[in-house]
């Protein structure tokens, strides 16, 4: 399919705000929900963001119930891989549905289709798919559990900034149980003050030291964002872990239900250094932002999971199924995967042109559409500035590019060029307001 194609998934108009965000309707309909429902539960915190009530969405737009329309850069949260709603996986979801809801833990012929479908995408050494009905959170933990149960070990090691969830595998919240964090790849913040690439990955091989003097080797498995969400990996970190997982007879767990279902350019984050991990777990993106999950990985570490240990009310579902094929089948179609790609290296070039002008743009990570933007508060201490990323992301917001509010932004693989150069040429309006101001 043609460029021009994806240039009419969205909304025609995009960005047009026609009252500046949040409107009346999405206020006044924000305290009828806030009565009910704490909203400050659910995350984005900020009234200028979190009271923006959302109408509908298509392709790569947004829009609000004031009737603002917006150019994307959320994909929900990080859901719409294929663009929001896409009338063809609503369609196979429909059909899927109409026949029957839920079989429960009798089989039915998508699920075949589905695990066949995600192999298809993923590396020929993984064979078997776990397929859940629930969250990512819950891939997390079929994939932890599933590390433990093959090795026989107890600990899992992740790592600063990457989050895996609401879960006892991710260490944000304090849940954490037999979980130890070590220092992730930061290259804009390293915790050893090296500098990429004299430092010779140091970050990789110091989890070696951490598994053999804090675990007494019990480590089971080390979970991780292949492509971390803040600041990025750099070239050649998944390939040295990689090595340290296989010296130390250790899993390997790529979390991708951020990064990959086509995000980053390639099909999985891993896929760039050729790296096969152990477990993949897969969520959001693969299914359009349907409740389901997936982890694929090898016959010998699935069936390690006990018997009757996947057994949900929502596993491998008729819908979540459907989805999975429609979402994997639209993206080839509409070639996303190269498109995630190519728009990505526009916008890496543009951002980092930005940072050569502006001090206060300190950091700048882009691998496709997984694209991170982080405010110091001067160029040369690097020292992170919430307050002015904050002031920046607002006032992008408020100019019609839908965001999460802070350092980090996941639009749909079917953002097109246009709307891309359209939200930088906006993103550097904004940077040169806050910084008259
Ligand atoms: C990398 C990663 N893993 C796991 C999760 C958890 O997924 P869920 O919110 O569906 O539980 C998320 C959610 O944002 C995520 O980004």
């Amino acid at each position: 399919m043609s460029k021009k194609d994806l240039n009419t998934l969205g909304y025609q108009n995009a960005p047009n705000i026609v009252v500046t965000p949040p409107g009346p309707k999405s206020k006044a309909m924000f305290q009828k929900i806030q009565k009910l429902i704490p909203q400050e539960l659910y995350g984005l915190g900020r009234t200028d963001i979190s009271n923006i009530i959302w109408e509908s969405a298509k392709g790569d737009t947004v829009r609000d119930v004031d009737g603002n329309v917006y150019i994307d850069w959320t994909a929900g949260y990080h859901m719409a891989n294929a663009g929001h709603s896409p009338p063809q996986v609503v369609e196979a979801v429909k059909n899927a549905i109409s026949k029957i809801i839920n079989t429960a833990n009798w089989s039915h012929e998508l699920r075949y289709e589905a695990a066949k479908k995600l192999l298809s995408i993923s590396p020929s050494k993984l064979d078997t798919v776990v397929l859940g009905g629930g969250s990512g959170t819950e891939a997390t933990l079929a994939a932890v559990e599933a590390a433990r149960f093959f090795t026989k070990k107890n600990t899992v090691i992740s790592l600063y900034t990457h989050y895996h969830g609401q879960s006892t595998v991710g260490q944000w919240w304090g849940r954490n149980i037999n979980l130890l964090a070590a220092p992730s790849c930061n290259c804009d913040n390293c915790s050893f003050n090296l500098e990429y690439p004299n430092c010779g990955l140091f970050c990789a091989e110091f989890i070696e030291q951490v598994i053999k003097d804090q675990t007494h080797n019990n480590t089971a498995a080390i979970i991780l964002e292949p492509w971390a969400r803040y600041h990025g990996t750099p070239d050649g970190y998944l390939t040295k872990l990689r090595k340290v997982c296989d010296d130390n007879n250790i899993l390997m767990i790529a979390d991708e239900i951020t990064c990959g279902q086509g995000r980053s350019g390639k099909w999985w984050a891993c896929d760039w250094e050729k790296v096969v991990p152990d477990i993949i777990c897969s969520a959001k993106g693969i299914t359009s932002g349907l409740q389901g999950n997936a982890i694929i990985t090898s016959r010998e570490i699935a069936t390690a999971l006990p018997p009757g240990s996947q057994v949900h009310s929502y596993a491998a579902n008729p819908m979540t199924c459907a989805a999975i094929i429609s979402t994997i089948d639209l993206i080839k179609e509409l070639d996303l995967v190269n498109n995630a790609h190519v728009v990505g290296l526009v916008i890496r070039k543009r951002l980092l042109e930005l940072q050569s002008e502006h001090d206060r743009l300190g950091s700048v990570s882009a691998k496709g559409l997984n694209v991170g933007v982080g405010f110091v508060k001067d160029g040369k201490s690097k020292e992170i500035d919430m307050l002015t990323g904050a002031k920046v992301f607002t006032k992008w917001l408020q100019k019609g590019v839908m965001n999460y509010g802070f350092t980090w932004t996941t639009p749909p693989l079917c953002l097109t060029k246009e709307h891309a150069e359209t939200s930088l040429d906006l993103l550097e309006e904004c940077i040169n307001e806050v910084e008259k101001e």
